[in-house]
């Protein structure tokens, strides 16, 4: 049959060509399809006499087998070509850390209670927790603030509502996180160290005041503690805080139910160009309320007044976030302004260490 030779070496060369599956595709049709150009020839066979048929159908057939082994031959490689420039182009580094950067941040306010918490868990404190909803007995009439006692005025309580027929005084919502004393001597007896970080509510709004904030309570009850102790854990805790190497607290006279004696400490601080500094300059502030635990308030938590004593404090954790971060208005801690977060947020992932660094 004649050409035979020029058509297999036309059609060889045009599947080692095809670039992709589709030219591919399109030389198989011309050779092999209905119309392809060997399908044509093989019908042609028909009108062949005897003899030319023996030689010529066994030639076509070989070529078409020949051109159908070399189609799958390219489309294997073709597939596997497409395979490897896949796995090139979506290589992926399984080393790599799979958890996206998050997208959130601390806030300030849980920021700096861990803060706290983990300077006082240094020096053996371990943290205590109280309901939000309190009895009144818990955070009034234990801590030796009896009913008519002038400090009840000063806590502008929220109070619970009372169901019908009910004539004990209504719980309140917590003013302070002093009724955690209560609770944990009560709970753990004595000797006791404990921090207790939490919310509480008073109903006041301004600049520095809001209905909700927060507070860390102090507790320390041995056999022998006195008020040194008391300077030397508030330092400690200041110049931990602060990030300082030197602070300076002033020990002023004070009152507090609960206490006795009771100070009010100041720290040493300059305010020059705005900025706050710690443990330099003429200026004092205020940061908490302290004082030996009162023989009443051992009392009422069921510790023996004549074998233990220790002392108390309590600090706003809101007000020493302001300081230590700069951030003046306290309102805005709790508006929930994702720019103020973004802002004054913390990275969610850094936990404050005293080995790793509080604030960074
Ligand atoms: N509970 C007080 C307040 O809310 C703060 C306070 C003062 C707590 C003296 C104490 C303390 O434990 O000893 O203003």
């Amino acid at each position: 049959m004649d050409g035979l030779g020029e058509l297999r070496a036309r059609y060889l060369e045009a599947v080692a060509g095809a670039a992709d599956e589709a030219a591919l595709e399109a030389v198989r049709l011309a050779a092999l399809g209905r119309k392809g150009e060997i399908s044509l020839r093989m019908r042609e066979l028909g009108g062949m006499d005897p003899a030319a048929r023996q030689v010529a159908g066994p030639a076509l057939n070989a070529l078409k087998d020949e051109l159908e082994a070399a189609l799958k031959a390219r489309r294997a490689a073709l597939a596997d070509a497409a395979l490897e420039e896949r796995l090139a182009a979506e290589w992926l580094d399984v080393t790599l850390p799979a958890r996206r950067r998050p997208a959130g941040t601390v806030h300030p306010v849980s920021q700096v209670m861990e803060e706290v918490t983990a300077i006082f868990a240094d020096m053996g404190f371990a943290v205590a927790e109280g309901p939000q909803i309190e009895s009144d007995w818990h955070n009034f009439d234990a801590l030796n603030i009896p009913p008519e006692h002038p400090a009840r005025q000063e806590h502008d309580t929220f109070f619970m509502a009372r169901l019908p027929g009910d004539d004990r005084p209504p719980h309140v919502l917590r003013t302070h996180t002093s009724p955690v004393q209560i609770r944990a001597m009560a709970e753990h007896g004595a000797p006791i160290r404990v921090i207790a970080p939490g919310r509480v509510y008073r109903m006041d709004m301004d600049q520095t005041h809001t209905p909700m904030f927060h507070q860390v309570e102090g507790l320390a009850i041995d056999r022998d503690i006195s008020m040194a102790h008391l300077k030397w854990v508030l330092e400690e805790f200041c110049r931990a805080y602060f990030e300082v190497d030197h602070v300076e607290l002033r020990f002023r006279a004070s009152h507090f139910p609960f206490t006795e004696p009771s100070a009010e400490v100041d720290l040493r601080c300059s305010w020059e160009g705005g900025q706050l500094k710690v443990g330099e300059g003429e200026s004092w502030m205020e940061i908490l309320g302290s004082g030996m635990v009162h023989p009443k308030v051992l009392s009422a938590a069921g510790v023996d007044p004549a074998e233990w004593q220790g002392f108390a404090f309590g600090m706003g954790i809101d007000r020493i976030a302001m300081l230590k971060y700069g951030i003046p208005d306290l309102r805005a801690f709790f508006e929930s302004d994702l720019r103020w977060l973004r802002h004054y947020g913390f990275a969610a992932l850094d936990m404050p260490t005293l080995s790793g660094g509080l604030s960074r």
